[in-house]
């Protein structure tokens, strides 16, 4: 949602720009611009609705800088189209922005301060801009100084990463944050700003943190750091280790397949990171002994992050005895629940930049109660704002539609559930062999990722034409089938619904008619014969079943088999032929698999 590069000191700088630009698209976005500035006087400003590919298209040999600021924009104030694409610029043309984030209170400050100023875009950016150039003409401020006061201006409640140049000291960047992800990457003889590593990773492994509430002046050769009374501020670098080729799609035709063929890799790779040689998860025992300490686990996520956790609360409380609840984020942060005495916080995010997510752990960190993010992405946000981070290992995922993130996040709760288990000496843990499990669940999804064509052929033949499905399922089934409707609604623009297969009967079961596609999940000993149950009586009322089923439940006319695994772990191979149903179902559609309408990757509005 919304991507910013930025930099300062080199001949390439619109190359890199465009580059960046390119590796933030995963963040979802409906237009684009940069601004240039070559320190001679002469600037560009290029701006357009859609596709990045449409920006470039804009670009001639001329245009060329030795600074400049880039973005790509997913609309809040105003439809996409080139007025209210960034950056956006002040009346004298002399100051440009970019800004990822909401303004709360900007209404408020254009009718304050600039009653008399002509907009040219609806967004609450321009006004950023027209009022730092307003302190700076009027008031005769420095650039600096009026940034500064502006950024005081802003309600506490607003999100920001902002960008600010000066045509009149064009070798600079202004910058500053507030919950919107911003990093300074340090490059040789320039410097760069961006909204994640991968956007600079092509140029550098070095980077610096930006905290919220500060002013970094970003130059080719250095980078200041005050807080907001101007007192300077000390930071050491700290590098990352990605492999740049790692987010290319390589021979396929989308992300997401990629994505989806990668999840047994990745399955791998975390058992090796968490075991090694040994037979015992690895994890650092500081958390251990804080998570010892709690008396209630509080899962907290949003989209498909959340649907992991609904899987992770069943895994530790089976494993730990340790009541564990599942909330979404974007509630939590407004109707936080009664707490427990000893509450222990699990932060689950891909992206480590959620918004919503955020919000609540600084009410988190504010109350001093412990946290651990469970992130794909080391040092995001909220893996440096929690006590604690364990990694997904999961590789860059780059597909708005979460796929392997989503298993990964299941595999790291089981392993934590596990080491956690053990320490409190729960025996249900003891008993547990999550290192073999993985081993036969990665085995399990290569065998299920290799049966494309059948799912090519289901998806073909049931969801091409129908409006509504339905995933149904019991108990940790259901939570599958929620995680399964939402990969099918995302990028097929299906509208399903997962549902608990019992409660179809009290209400929804009103919507079954001819042709309506229900597909049960059945995993489950306790809970296979009733799904089996309600399959039926929907298909009594005209709807065509498809199943996805454990090879221990199978009968001969199921849809699709699933290699047996530990039931509890179950979800980690169910969900692997929604997520491919989704990916053909879009795919025969003719939408744009990895960029579905309306969708951001990274949501970093609330
Ligand atoms: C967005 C993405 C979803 C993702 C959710 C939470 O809505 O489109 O795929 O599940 O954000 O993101 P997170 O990075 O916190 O897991």
């Amino acid at each position: 949602m919304c991507g910013i590069v930025g930099v300062t000191g080199t001949d390439r700088s619109l190359s890199i720009l465009i580059e960046g630009l390119k590796r933030l698209e995963y963040r979802g976005y409906d237009s684009a611009g940069v601004y240039v500035n070559d320190l001679h006087g002469h600037d560009y400003l290029i701006k357009r609705p859609g596709r990045i590919a449409n920006l470039e298209a804009a670009l001639t040999d001329d245009i060329n800088g030795l600074a400049g600021i880039g973005h790509t924009r997913w609309a809040t104030h105003g439809g996409p189209s080139e007025a209210n694409a960034h950056p956006h610029y002040s009346s004298d043309n002399r100051f440009y922005l970019v800004h990822n984030g909401v303004i709360e209170n900007y209404a408020q400050l254009k009718k304050e301060y600039l009653g008399e100023v002509t907009f040219r875009s609806q967004t609450d950016t321009e006004v950023i801009v027209q009022l730092v150039d307003k302190f700076v003409v009027e008031n005769n401020m420095t650039t600096e100084a009026a940034f500064l006061k502006v950024l005081r201006l802003i309600s506490n409640d607003s999100s920001y990463a902002f960008v600010l140049m000066d045509r009149e000291q064009p070798d600079t960047l202004f910058v500053a944050k507030n919950k919107s992800p911003l990093l300074v990457g340090l490059g040789d003889g320039y410097n760069m700003v961006g909204s994640d590593a991968m956007s600079m990773i092509k140029e550098t492994k070095k980077f610096m943190e930006i905290g919220d509430h500060e002013l970094v002046i970003v130059k080719p050769d250095h980078v200041d750091i005050k807080d907001f009374t101007g007192n300077d501020k000390t930071r050491n670098p700290f590098e990352v280790d990605i492999d740049a080729n790692s987010a290319d799609k390589g021979a396929y035709p989308y992300y997401m397949l990629k994505e989806i063929d990668e999840q047994p890799a990745v399955m791998r790779k975390l058992v090796q990171q968490y075991f090694g040689d040994s037979d015992q998860p690895q994890i650092n025992e500081e958390l251990l002994k804080s998570m010892a300490e709690s008396d209630h686990i509080y899962i907290i996520g949003a989209g498909t992050s959340y649907h992991a956790g609904l899987v992770g609360s069943r895994i530790f409380e089976r494993l730990c005895g340790v009541p564990t609840s599942v909330h979404i984020s974007s509630e939590f942060a407004y109707e936080q629940p009664l707490l427990s005495k000893k509450p222990f916080f699990i932060f689950l995010s891909q992206s480590g930049e959620t918004a919503d997510s955020r919000q609540v752990l600084v009410t988190i960190n504010e109350n001093k109660w412990p946290s651990l993010t469970i992130t794909n992405v080391d040092k995001s946000t909220l893996s440096r704002e929690a006590t604690f981070t364990e990694l997904l290992y999961a590789g860059p995922e780059i597909a708005v539609a979460s796929t392997k993130a989503y298993t990964a996040q299941i595999a790291v709760e089981a392993i934590l559930a596990k080491a956690f288990g053990e320490f409190i000496g729960n025996p249900e843990a003891k008993k547990f062999d999550v290192k073999h499990q993985l081993g036969l669940v990665a085995n399990g999804m290569q065998a299920i990722t290799d049966s494309k064509k059948t799912l090519e052929e289901v998806a073909a033949r049931f969801l091409s034409k129908p409006r509504n499905a339905f995933y149904i399922g019991r108990g940790i089934d259901w939570t599958v089938s929620l995680e399964a409707a939402l990969k099918l609604k995302e990028i097929s623009y299906v509208q399903a619904e997962g549902f608990a297969s019992g409660e179809l009967k009290h209400g929804t079961i009103a919507l079954i008619e001819n042709n309506t596609p229900v597909i049960g999940i059945i995993t489950q000993d306790r809970t296979a014969g009733l799904t089996r149950s309600n399959l039926d009586e929907t298909e009594a009322r005209g709807a065509n079943i498809i199943t996805i089923v454990s090879r221990h439940l199978a009968q001969e006319d199921d849809t699709i088999v699933l290699p047996d695994v530990d039931q509890m772990l179950s979800p980690l191979l169910s969900v692997v032929p929604a997520q491919l149903l989704a990916y053909y179902t879009s795919l025969g559609k003719g939408l744009d698999v990895d960029k579905p309408r309306n969708l951001a990757k990274s949501v970093t509005v609330q």
